[in-house]
């Protein structure tokens, strides 16, 4: 895939979720809602959710020092850290109070907002860099707390989503792993699914205007993204595969955004990929926006499904809208 000069390798996960969990019973004491309806629509069971104390670097710390471990590097051997978020506790980004966290003194550090797709999106920017040489070794942490900015009187939305990150050691490496990837965004539906700045006007003086407003919470229209999603998603996996020279059964494992049970089922059965390489922990968390996909990757490392060599097709949706595919063969 690479025409650049440098292979890139994915050599580390690592993952973190708060300790409080909500479950569809505890969810059903809120809003009018049962374990029955969002277990049937979406698959979740339960969701973690950070403290009014814990912050984006500190989940995104706690998933980056294990990625670091398992990449058998140092937190001073790190030339980039990309923070894919939309929820930064500082809206001029967290990535930099992250790399302090982590002493990562030699790395330079940014913030990157593609919501659901962060990761894909943030997998690919690093990769340029290591295309071209610049930089050998780069953090990718995905990390975003939607519970803050959930309507909790909105059943329609608040038990969707659930906290967390994950994150992932890309390194340069004689051959390279992405094999093929493909990124889209179109802005012209993004009222479908909105975390929106509402402006309220403030006059400093006589006809000096300025906007003194706040961020609304989350609106969905979650029938009209389901729908995008079933069509965009097996769409951009096939672009990535076709780039990649890598037929549908050549794949080990279909990695996707986790947010809805029936949207993986959907996308799996267009493609024809057989269930049982279907990844998946949505009972359990939810969707954690960008974090999804680096926690459902490194739950499979960690309990040794994911094998090195595994070709792993993924793809992220979401917000933006914005949605996108990588297809990269596991470690070194
Ligand atoms: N509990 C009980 N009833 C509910 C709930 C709930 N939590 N939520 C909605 N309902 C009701 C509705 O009011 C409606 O009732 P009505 O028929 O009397 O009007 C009925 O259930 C059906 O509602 P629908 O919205 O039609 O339900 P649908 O089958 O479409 O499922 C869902 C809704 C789960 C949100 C689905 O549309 C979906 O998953 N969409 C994709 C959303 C998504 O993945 N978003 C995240 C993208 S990633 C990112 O970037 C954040």
């Amino acid at each position: 895939m690479n025409q650049l000069s440098v292979g890139v390798a994915i050599t580390g996960s690592g993952s973190a979720t708060p300790k409080v969990t909500l479950d569809n019973e505890g969810l059903s004491k809120i809003v009018e809602t049962s374990d029955e309806w969002i277990t049937s629509r979406t698959g979740i069971k339960t969701r973690c959710l950070a403290s009014p104390t814990e912050s984006v670097p500190d989940m995104g710390a706690a998933a980056a020092r294990e990625a670091i471990a398992m990449a058998r590097i140092t937190p001073a051997e790190l030339d980039l850290i990309i923070l894919a978020t939309s929820t930064a506790d500082d809206l001029f980004g967290s990535a930099s109070l992250l790399q302090a966290q982590l002493g990562a003194s030699k790395a330079v550090a940014f913030d990157l907002t593609a919501a659901c797709s962060g990761f894909i999106f943030g997998l690919v920017t690093g990769a340029q860099f290591i295309g071209t040489g610049t930089y050998r070794n780069i953090l990718l942490v995905s990390a975003d707390i939607l519970s803050r900015w959930v309507d909790w009187s909105d059943r329609s939305t608040c038990v969707l989503f659930g906290d967390g990150a994950g994150a992932v050691v890309m390194q340069a490496h004689g051959e390279d792993r992405l094999l093929g990837f493909e990124l889209k965004s179109d802005g012209s539906q993004n009222e479908c699914l909105q975390l929106a700045y509402q402006s309220e006007p403030k006059e400093l003086i006589s006809g000096v205007a300025v906007a003194r407003g706040t961020y609304q919470p989350i609106t969905m229209n979650g029938k009209e993204v389901y729908r995008f999603a079933v069509q965009r998603v097996p769409e951009v996996l096939s672009k990535a595969l076709f780039r990649a020279n890598i037929p549908t059964d050549e794949v080990d494992w279909l990695l996707l955004h986790q947010a809805n049970q029936r949207i993986l089922d959907a996308v799996a059965q267009r493609l024809q990929i057989p269930d049982h390489k279907v990844l998946g922990n949505l009972a359990n968390y939810g969707n954690t926006s960008a974090a999804s996909i680096p926690i459902a990757l490194d739950e499979a490392v960690r309990s040794g499904r994911i094998k090195s060599g595994d070709v792993i097709a993924a793809s992220g949706f979401g917000a933006g809208l914005t949605w996108g595919a990588a297809v990269f063969q596991w470690g070194r």
